[in-house]
């Protein structure tokens, strides 16, 4: 069936497009939504009612799943925005509590409800002690992401007192815990897999300070936090904390659409972000580096990462929206010799590979026309490792730093009045009805 959409027009006051159906001549008015930024949107609620018809659209490229008023992008300008700050404003003037804060409450803190902000997460930070027993059932070689996605999940069932949904204060007090709690758990999935005694939090240090010291302390020694690597952390933090509607923030979203507890959907989400195709990718990004090896090698990758018969992609490039720089890239860039310069890093070999792999690819006609630039992935990878964490340990970071986001956006969903169950139909391409034939008479 043919259909075609014709340019928006004015209509009972409001701009619409007209969907015609060329089979039946049949027409529908569909309206159009204007956010304060961005493309417009033809709404399609009422399309199936009208119509028949529902639309078709996986991987979702055309098509909005919500409505937010917490971060803005433009990809093709290469902006990031949290309520309105740019992320390069906020990642070199602020800090990652004041972004957590922003987030939840849309604004940035004044010092007394920053600090009693900060108050709140430095006293949520310990976990549940019998949660200690949980990772002594993994093996010691797990992932540290599959640590993550079991331990995260059984929040729920040791705070059952910020589990009810409709209840505002438990909401906030469930979110507190989760951001509160997350650099402990990841910590202590790290020191897990080391083997080494779990670090417990310390009130005394910052945000990103305490993560670095329950992840590289031992008691036998006084850990000392370096203040640049610090700043460097909570850098990273920042840069990650929220991106719109993208894999695992869609998958909170789905998730609590149900009315799952916020700890579920939370896991649900790092699951998500697991895949190389979204946060595993600064994994990935590390293991192609030393795969590539040296720079002479470098067009024999390019050339396989060209190749449409060949499934090696150059991990670290490309963005479902950007089709710019990743501002996120461009600041962890700068960060990334500053970071090897405090830590005596001379002439690093990878970020030198790094750094000739992506001004080879910046000129090659094929990234060029794809448009097809270095994402977030690109150089946080090379700092984390300067910084002492293994590449198992990049993606967790990750799901850290992102728990701010996914909270604030599952926030935002259950605070919507009209928000209902996600659920999606679907283009049916299986068999039509069929009898059905008895074991005896399957050959
Ligand atoms: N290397 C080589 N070719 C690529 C790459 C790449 N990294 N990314 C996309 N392409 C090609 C792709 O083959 C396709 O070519 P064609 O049109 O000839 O079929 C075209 O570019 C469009 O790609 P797509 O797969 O349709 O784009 P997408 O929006 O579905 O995928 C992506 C976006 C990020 C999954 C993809 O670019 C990719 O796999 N990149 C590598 C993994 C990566 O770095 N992921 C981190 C994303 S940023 C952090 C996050 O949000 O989690």
């Amino acid at each position: 069936m043919a259909d075609k959409i014709s340019d928006p027009k004015q209509s009972k006051g409001k701009q619409t497009v007209t969907l015609t159906d060329n089979s039946t001549g049949k027409t529908c008015e569909l309206p159009i939504m204007q956010g304060t930024a961005g493309p417009r949107v033809v709404d399609v609620r009422r399309l199936y009612a009208e119509t028949g018809f529902f639309t078709y659209d996986p991987g979702f490229t055309s098509t909005g799943s919500c409505d937010s008023a917490i971060t803005y992008i433009d990809g093709d300008e290469g902006i990031l925005m949290h309520r309105g700050y740019a992320i390069e404003d906020l990642a070199g003037k602020s800090s990652f509590m004041e972004v957590c804060y922003l987030l939840l409450h849309g604004e940035l803190p004044t010092k007394k409800q920053r600090s009693e902000f900060e108050r709140t997460i430095t006293y949520h930070t310990m976990l549940h002690e019998q949660m200690l027993n949980l990772y002594r059932g993994f093996r010691r070689d797990s992932h540290p992401m599959a640590i993550m996605v079991g331990v995260v999940g059984a929040l729920s069932a040791f705070y059952h007192d910020s589990t009810d949904i409709s209840d505002p204060h438990q909401r906030m007090v469930a979110s507190h815990r989760m951001i509160a709690k997350m650099p402990t758990i990841a910590a202590m999935a790290y020191k897990y897999s080391v083997g080494q005694p779990f670090v417990y939090p310390r009130n005394d240090l910052n945000y990103a300070e305490n993560f670095l010291y329950m992840t590289f302390a031992v008691p036998c020694e006084e850990f000392k936090v370096r203040p640049a690597v610090a700043r460097a952390m909570d850098r990273i933090f920042i840069l990650h904390a929220d991106h719109e509607q993208n894999a695992s923030t869609s998958t909170v979203r789905i998730a609590g659409s149900s009315g799952a507890n916020p700890f579920a959907c939370i896991a649900a989400g790092i699951a998500s972000l697991w895949g190389p195709a979204h946060g595993g990718a600064n994994e990935a990004v590390l293991q192609m580096l030393h795969e590539i090896g040296s720079k002479d090698k470098i067009p024999e990758f390019l050339a396989r990462a060209k190749d449409r018969n060949d499934p090696f992609r150059l991990m670290g490039f490309g963005h479902r929206v950007y089709k710019n720089y990743d501002p996120r890239a461009a600041v962890l860039r700068e960060s990334c010799h500053e970071v090897l310069e405090d830590l005596g890093v001379r002439d690093d070999p990878l970020l030198d590979l790094a750094m000739e792999l992506e001004r080879i690819a910046l000129e090659d006609p094929y990234f060029v026309e794809k448009k097809l630039f270095p994402n977030v992935d690109f150089y946080s990878g090379i700092i984390l490792q300067a910084m002492g964490f293994p590449t198992s340990m990049f993606t967790v970071l990750f799901a850290l730093a992102r728990t701010v986001g996914w909270v604030a956006q599952w926030q935002e969903m259950i605070e919507d009045p009209h928000h209902r169950i996600s659920r999606p139909r679907q283009l049916y391409t299986g068999l039509d009805k069929r009898p059905f034939v008895p074991i005896s008479n399957r050959g």
